[in-house]
C-alpha cells in the first residue's frame, strides 16, 4: 500500500515536471504572487534552511546586500536580522505583488524591529544601483526565470564591488531549476570567479566573487 502511494506521488511529481518545464521552455513569466505559499512555507524552510544558505552565500554582519528576485522576502527578512542594523538589503523585484507581500511582511509585529530593508521595483537587466555598491548578491530560484541571465549576470557584476560575493540558489522543485555545472558555466561566462559551490542535486549554492579586473 506505502509503496502505491510512493509511486502515485512520485508520478505526479514527474508529471508536473515534465508539464511546467516544456510551458517554460515556450512562455516567460516571472512566478506568481500566489506561489508565495510555497516560498514562505515550512517545507521550504526545510529544504533550504534560511540561515544555512546564509552561510554558504557569504552574508555576514555589516553588509550591503542584494536579494535580487525577492518574491514575497522569504530570505530577505533572514538576510536582513544577518547583516544587523549596521547593514542594509535591498528587496528588488519586478513584480508589484510580490514586493506587497514583502511590505506587508515587514509590518508584521514581529518584524517591527527590521528597519534595515528597502523593497525596490526593478529588472534584474537594468538595476537602478551605482557601480560597485553591493558586497553580496543572492539570487534565489530566480536566474534561470528571467528571460536573458546574462545580461542580468553582467548588471549584478556591475553593482558588485570587486571581492563581493554573487550566490546563485536553485532548487529542483522550481520548474527553471538548472543543474550546478550550467550555474557554474553561466556565471564563470559572465566574468565571475568561482567560490565555492555547496548543496547537491535537489538544491545547491553557486558562490561566486567578483574578481578584481573585470
Ligand atoms: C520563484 S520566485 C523566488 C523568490 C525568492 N527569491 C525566494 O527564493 O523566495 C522568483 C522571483 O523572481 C522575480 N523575477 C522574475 N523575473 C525577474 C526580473 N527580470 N527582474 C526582477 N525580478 C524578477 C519574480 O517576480 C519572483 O518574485
Amino acid at each position: 500500500m506505502i509503496k502505491l502511494l510512493l509511486v502515485i506521488v512520485g508520478s505526479i511529481i514527474l508529471l508536473h515536471q515534465v508539464v511546467m518545464r516544456i510551458v517554460r521552455r515556450f512562455w516567460h513569466f516571472p512566478a506568481p504572487a500566489f506561489i508565495s505559499h510555497v516560498l514562505d512555507s515550512n517545507l521550504r524552510r526545510r529544504v533550504q534552511p534560511p540561515d544555512v544558505l546564509i552561510e554558504w552565500s557569504g552574508i555576514a554582519e555589516g553588509m550591503k546586500v542584494l536579494d535580487l528576485g525577492c518574491g514575497s522576502g522569504a530570505l530577505t527578512l533572514p538576510y536582513a536580522r544577518a547583516v544587523g542594523p549596521e547593514g542594509r538589503v535591498y528587496g528588488l523585484d519586478i513584480q508589484p505583488d510580490m514586493l506587497d507581500l514583502l511590505v506587508r511582511k515587514l509590518a508584521q509585529p514581529d518584524n517591527k524591529g527590521i528597519s534595515n530593508v528597502l523593497p525596490i521595483r526593478a529588472s534584474a537587466h537594468n538595476l537602478p544601483f551605482a557601480a560597485n555598491s553591493f558586497d553580496a548578491v543572492g539570487v534565489t530560484s530566480v536566474l534561470y526565470e528571467i528571460p536573458a541571465p546574462q545580461q542580468a549576470l553582467h548588471e549584478i557584476k556591475r553593482v558588485l564591488r570587486v571581492g563581493g560575493y554573487l550566490a546563485v540558489t536553485e532548487m529542483f522543485m522550481d520548474p527553471d531549476y538548472r543543474l550546478k555545472s550550467t550555474t557554474i558555466r553561466e556565471g564563470q561566462q559572465a566574468g565571475f570567479m568561482l567560490d565555492q559551490a555547496y548543496g547537491n542535486f535537489w538544491t545547491y549554492t553557486v558562490r561566486f566573487s567578483k574578481p578584481e579586473a573585470s
